[in-house]
């Protein structure tokens, strides 16, 4: 789901009028807060554009993140993928080139940088839990204390024949298991003696390193499922969601008040961070250009029928991209023709058939549905600099959001605008930070100290 930023703040949907009003029990901090997500192998990312860099070059990180660390951003963001994504039975171009390991990266990163966060998405289901929670606590002890764990579940079967494991934990005991696998972790991080014999491990071990500047690592969660929901109000300090739409966080929030309420924290725990892109120029009708210009480029002929293809799960390539969605049912099957997308086909029937109706509805082909779609992951503030900066004093008002996890569409120039134009107008209107709060990421993300 994708808005676009309209000059006049007052045209936006404001939270006395949403059906989801803010949750009574949570206070709004009056602030917005940014983050980069670094996704490296995408399909967001313009790479053919003159000015694009090389995906995994140090010089491609290095500038990103002392950028960012510049407009004061909170944390630096790595996604993480275990296996090379497959489409119709060949490697996925985009991953191809692959993705440095997270936290080597961040280890290198932590040299050159002194208070951006460094998060790194890791799953639960392929490591091991004594493993990864010393090397978070050694990333969190070299960076003095910016270090965070973005806990994932990865829920295909196709991944786990990559660890030959197959799909051995069911979706529904993911959580489960990852949550014996923060427990173990936390303990090793405080320095207690690991007895655990559940369903999941049996671990014995002890924490050997000192308690870093913040405690240990802040825990980050995406995963929107039910299940993922209760398992960030019981367990993490922030959510990476896709909800950035002012209605959608709006009802994020409330909802994730409540399941935190539930599970005996206070109501404003956890912070939330949606994904976004934005497309920004000093006009209104120069960012709207801009933003056709983005879509056309993410998104060609080819781009279009592999990605109905993935919901699908069939060859699509007799379709015109300029003509109607195909008429055709799915392929259901568990993993579909691009494996490692995540995308559980239960439903791809119900999907595929609104997706027909909304595109026969509004007229769109399959090359103008394909980018109607782009940006879907969070949300796009298309607009001026000031009418985006006007937008999100709105968010920051009605507290929809703690912060935003942007991913540029360009590497590595893509923070450029953001934190030239568009910092300095969220500073002038009080909603934005003026300097770095401390020097750990707990602190700069506004976290109470640990015990
Ligand atoms: C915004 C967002 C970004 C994510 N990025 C990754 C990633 O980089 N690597 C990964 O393995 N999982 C990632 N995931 C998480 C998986 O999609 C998630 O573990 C899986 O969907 C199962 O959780 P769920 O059923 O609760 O949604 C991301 C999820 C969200 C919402």
């Amino acid at each position: 789901m994708s808005s676009t930023v309209t000059e006049n703040p007052t045209t936006g949907p404001s939270a006395e009028e949403s059906a989801h009003p803010i949750h009574p029990s949570h206070t709004p901090s009056g602030t917005i807060r940014l983050g980069v997500f670094y996704q490296g192998v995408n399909s967001t990312t313009v790479w053919k554009a003159p000015e694009s860099g090389d995906q995994v070059a140090w010089e491609s990180f290095e500038r990103l993140i002392t950028t960012a660390e510049r407009g004061l951003f909170s944390a630096f963001f790595l996604g993480e993928g275990l296996r090379l994504r497959e489409h119709r039975g060949v490697p996925l171009e985009f991953d191809v080139a692959g993705r440095p390991d997270a936290q080597t990266l961040l280890a290198a990163l932590a040299s050159i940088t002194e208070n951006i966060g460094l998060v790194a998405t890791q799953n639960t289901t392929y490591n091991d839990p004594v493993d990864l929670a010393r090397r978070f606590q050694s990333l969190d002890l070299l960076s003095d204390g910016r270090a965070a764990w973005n806990i994932v579940t990865t829920d295909n079967a196709w991944t786990g024949e990559n660890f030959r494991r197959g799909g051995y934990i069911d979706h529904s005991e993911r959580y489960v298991h990852a949550e014996a696998f923060v427990d173990v972790a936390k303990k090793i991080w405080r320095g207690e003696d690991v007895d655990h014999a559940g369903n999941h491990y049996h671990v014995r071990a002890g924490g050997k390193l000192p308690r870093s500047r913040q405690g240990e690592p802040v825990l980050f969660q995406a995963g929107i499922s039910p299940e993922g929901r209760d398992f960030a109000a019981r367990t993490a300090d922030v959510i990476f969601s896709p909800f950035g739409d002012l209605e959608r966080a709006i009802d994020f929030r409330h909802d994730i008040v409540e399941r935190t309420l539930a599970a005996g924290r206070s109501a404003d725990e956890v912070r939330i961070y949606p994904g976004a892109e934005f497309a920004l120029a000093p006009t209104e009708a120069e960012a709207q250009d801009k933003l056709h210009w983005l879509r056309e480029n993410q998104v060609g002929p080819e781009q279009a029928i592999a990605l109905l293809e993935q919901y699908w799960g069939r060859d699509l390539s007799e379709f015109d991209p300029d003509g109607p969605l195909p008429d055709v049912k799915p392929e259901v099957s568990e993993s579909g023709v691009t494996r490692g997308a995540g995308f559980q086909f239960k439903k791809a029937e119900e999907l595929t058939r609104e997706w027909r109706e909304e595109a026969a509805e509004k007229g769109l082909s399959i090359l103008e549905f394909a980018r109607s779609r782009q940006g879907s992951r969070g949300s796009t503030f298309a607009g001026s600099y000031d009418g985006v900066a006007d937008r999100l004093a709105e968010y920051a008002r009605y507290g929809a959001v703690d912060g935003l996890n942007i991913t540029p569409w360009l590497v590595p120039g893509g923070l450029d605008d953001i934190v030239d134009e568009l910092v300095p107008r969220l500073q002038e209107r009080g909603v934005y930070p003026t300097e770095y709060t401390g020097s750990t990421l707990r602190e700069n993300l506004g976290l109470p100290p640990l015990d």
